[in-house]
């Protein structure tokens, strides 16, 4: 029933040279819903998402928007989507105004309309004090509403939205979510890439997590959480040299091996509260000082972690220098 799909894709490979940046993903977005495509930098969400927008062939597998083969229906695709990128399209010399006309004219969209729809979108995003300023003298967060508000000129029934996040402080990546939930609620299709799991779980009904071009799970936030199973113990120590003895002397009390991220462990475990106090008990017989511990329900991180070994992205309300680098910008492997 591919009329429910408003995407389909099957095995979908694309090779760079000797880089295999997208290898056999397949994929379902059905209409009416947001779907999110999480995975680490390097993954292939671009990838996919330039694909399924025409702008990049694959090199085998098969892609379906709105119904139409990629590859053999591009100018029925382009019809039926909009695009926000990674990187802000928008032109820095022309106005707001100037930018989202552009885009009309792209779209061939009669004059009339096009300036109704402006005045529109710049009042749905904010933007109308600032309509008659060069995109030049607006911040990251303005560039990347007008940027939204650009792909939605046409008022595409499908939105592919790469990393829509990335780069905001924590204010206007709230908005940003409210701006996709309106638009979702108002029968959009999304298929949105991002590289934190506090995003998916936010805005997507289905998630799908890639890593080297593989999808590695799928599912809801929740199934997802349940297929890690129960409670977790995650302990911080005060000395970091001392986190494997500390692994060591909790793994007869875990119900699974504990992981170890620096100077945190985790651990998955049954038996709720009574696990703390022996944890404690434990590490305390062997001198080694604790400085935080709790007990939580898993999370997408959890989830992450135990698919891929290593930890997801952390709270993007972190400036990047802030951040322990986890792999380089592009396709680092590790
Ligand atoms: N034009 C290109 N030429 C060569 N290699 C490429 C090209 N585009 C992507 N790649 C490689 O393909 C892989 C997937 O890249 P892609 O941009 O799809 O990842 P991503 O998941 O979007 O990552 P990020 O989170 O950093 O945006 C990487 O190893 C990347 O270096
Ligand atoms: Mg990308």
């Amino acid at each position: 029933m591919t009329e429910d799909l408003a995407v389909s894709i099957e095995g979908l490979v694309r090779h760079f040279g000797d880089v295999v940046a997208l290898d056999g993903v397949d994929l379902t977005v059905p209409r009416g819903q947001v779907v999110g495509l999480l995975g680490p930098n390097g993954a292939g969400k671009t990838t996919t998402v330039r694909i399924l927008s025409t702008l990049l062939q694959p090199t085998s597998g098969i892609a379906r928007v709105a119904g139409f083969d990629v590859t053999k229906k591009p100018d029925e695709v382009r019809r039926a989507i909009g695009l926000t990128g990674q990187y802000a399209a928008v032109d820095e010399y022309l106005t707001g105004r100037e930018n989202l006309r552009m885009f009309g004219d792209l779209y061939h969209l009669a004059p009339s309309y096009v300036k109704q729809r402006t005045a529109e979108l710049l009042d749905w995003f904010d933007l109308t004090d600032a309509a008659d300023r060069p995109a030049r003298t607006y911040s990251g967060g303005m560039r990347r509403r007008l940027d939204l508000a650009a792909s939605l000129i046409a008022r595409p029934s499908i939105l592919f939205l790469d990393e829509p996040t990335t780069g905001l402080d924590p204010r206007s990546r709230l908005a940003m979510w409210g701006v996709i939930q309106n638009l979702v609620d108002e029968g959009t299709t999304v298929l949105l890439t991002t590289q934190y799991l506090e995003e998916a779980d936010q805005l997507a009904q289905d998630i799908v997590v890639i890593d080297h071009g593989r999808v590695i799970a799928h599912g809801t936030a929740e199934a997802l959480k349940d297929q890690i199973g129960g409670d977790r113990i995650e302990i911080s120590v005060s000395d970091p040299t001392r986190i494997g003895r500390a692994a060591e002397v909790l793994r007869p009390i875990g119900h699974g091996d504990p992981v170890v991220d620096e100077a945190r462990l985790l651990m998955p475990v049954s038996g709720g509260s009574t696990v703390l106090v022996d944890a404690v008990r434990l590490l305390d017989a062997e001198g080694i000082e604790v400085s935080d511990i709790v007990l939580r329900r898993p999370t997408l991180d959890d989830v992450f972690l135990s698919l891929t070994g290593h930890a997801a992205e952390e709270d993007p309300a972190v400036p990047p220098a802030g951040r322990k680098g986890r792999r380089d910008k592009k396709g680092g492997k590790e």
